[in-house]
């Protein structure tokens, strides 16, 4: 199959990378120039593990190219998938911004030739595929296309495998024909057992943020059951235990922490409580949530004061961890950024580390954070030290180091990474996220 990719941001790189993958070829456009010419230069302008190798063979073995020109690579696909950004919207008023995915549909239209499926890989509300389907019929209206959409459940630092073998894959799509090509594209998958949801544009559209809210919603219900836990002296991550050996329930994401952050949950919470208001609905589960998650990154600040006795004024922190989550240099809506500014405006000196996130921390945390090279430097005379993201290099910490460095032997473990009971034994004044 040929295959064109709009969109060489996180989505449309590791999918164009990944069908290249399955023998397919692969034109990726997109319209930074710089950006072109960096993958060209066999750079690769995000952190996933996996992905550079990936992308190297596939080039090498010519299945994977890299282009400004939306023409030459729209004319021969058999399937142009659309991976544009859909950021929240300027307004402020959590609709996702949908430019990029119609200005894209509209340049797209007068390159079609023979019959052609687009899809949207982009998260899009509903409708949208019948909107790219109406700006397409304007704008060329002898095409030859169907609208399909097939939304990703990639997760950063996972994204490869979770390509690889995903849990299932959904297509909406309004045709045979359009049916037909996307399970041509998805054989190899199918081959290996991964189930396919065919079913509806609009429903496919509805599963991905239904996914993802659900998924915000676990997380808001586990870190809302740790504050209880904190309250009653009970210890949530036995209570995650006992709850999630229940098959009904499931043991994954029960996971408390600082809140959850990234390019997916709080866009798409959002997103959806948006489209639903249209259609005079509402998911008040999901907006609970969103409320819970917010609550939950302030809440840390008030641990970390409470765990310096009272005051971070005049107090030097160490935080090892910025990004959202381990495996990646993403910094949307980390915890990071909520809290690190209130511990600095209080007065607080902060010492950071972080194995691939420091560079672009500094695009979203304000001035004035020292950032160092490693943990060790990180604690060196801190009055305490947060542990905000588990990468693995934090989960076997030479803690007898740690003790020695730090002034006052304050950990506060805000993804529980560590037992209680070693840390006190090793003298540690250790809070954790309820326990
Ligand atoms: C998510 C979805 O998992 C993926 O299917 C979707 O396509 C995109 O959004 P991602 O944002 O990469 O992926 O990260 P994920 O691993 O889901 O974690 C999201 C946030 O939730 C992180 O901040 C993480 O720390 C937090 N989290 C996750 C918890 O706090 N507890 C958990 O148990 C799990």
């Amino acid at each position: 199959m040929n295959i064109t990719m709009i969109g060489t941001g996180y989505v449309g790189l590791v999918t164009g990378t990944c069908f290249a993958e399955f023998g397919h070829h692969v034109t990726c456009v997109d319209k930074l120039t710089d950006k072109i010419k960096q993958l060209n230069a066999g750079q690769i302008p995000i952190y996933e593990p996996g992905l550079d190798a990936l992308v190297a063979k596939n080039r090498q073995e010519e299945r994977l190219r890299f282009t400004t020109d939306i023409s030459g690579a729209v004319a021969g696909a058999d399937a142009v998938f659309l991976a544009v950004g859909t950021p929240t919207s300027r307004r402020g008023d959590g609709y996702a911004d949908l430019t990029y995915v119609y200005e894209a549909s509209k340049e797209l239209a007068g390159h079609l030739q023979g019959y052609t499926v687009i899809v949207d890989k982009s998260t899009v509300p509903v409708g949208t595929a019948r909107q790219v389907s109406r700006i397409i019929r304007e704008a060329n209206p002898k095409a030859d296309f169907d609208v399909a959409s097939n939304p990703e459940f990639l997760r950063e630092g996972a994204a490869i495998t979770d390509f690889m073998r995903p849990d299932r894959v959904v297509i909406g799509v309004e045709s045979d024909r359009a049916e037909q090509v996307l399970r041509e594209i998805y054989k190899p998958l199918y081959l290996r057992d991964s189930p396919i949801v065919s079913t509806t544009v609009e429903t496919a559209e509805l599963i991905k943020y239904a996914a993802n809210a659900f998924l915000a919603v676990k997380i808001s219900f586990i870190n809302e059951m740790a504050n209880v836990c904190e309250a009653v002296g009970a210890d949530v991550t036995a209570l995650a235990k006992g709850i999630g050996m229940d098959g009904r329930i499931g043991s994954k994401f029960l996971h408390p922490g600082p809140g959850y952050g990234g390019s997916c949950f709080p866009k798409d919470t959002l997103a959806l409580m948006r489209i639903v208001q249209e259609y005079g609905e509402s998911v008040r589960i999901v907006e609970a949530a969103v409320e819970v998650n917010s609550a939950q990154k302030a809440r840390m600040v008030k641990k970390i004061r409470d765990a310096l006795g009272g005051s971070e004024t005049g107090k030097t922190i160490a935080v090892l961890g910025l990004t959202f989550k381990p495996e990646t240099d993403d910094m949307r809506e980390a915890p990071a950024v909520s809290i690190l500014p209130a511990l600095l405006e209080k007065g607080a000196t902060i010492r950071a580390h972080d194995p691939q996130g420091m560079e672009e921390a500094k695009n979203y945390l304000p001035e004035g954070i020292h950032y160092v090279a490693d943990a060790y430097e990180a604690c060196t005379g801190a009055d305490a030290v947060v542990l905000m993201t588990e990468w693995n290099q934090y989960r076997a910490l030479d803690l007898d180091r740690i003790a020695s460095l730090l002034n006052e032997k304050i950990f506060v473990d805000l993804r529980n990474v560590y037992d209680p009971d070693t840390m006190k034994d090793k003298g540690f004044a250790y809070v954790g996220v309820g326990r």
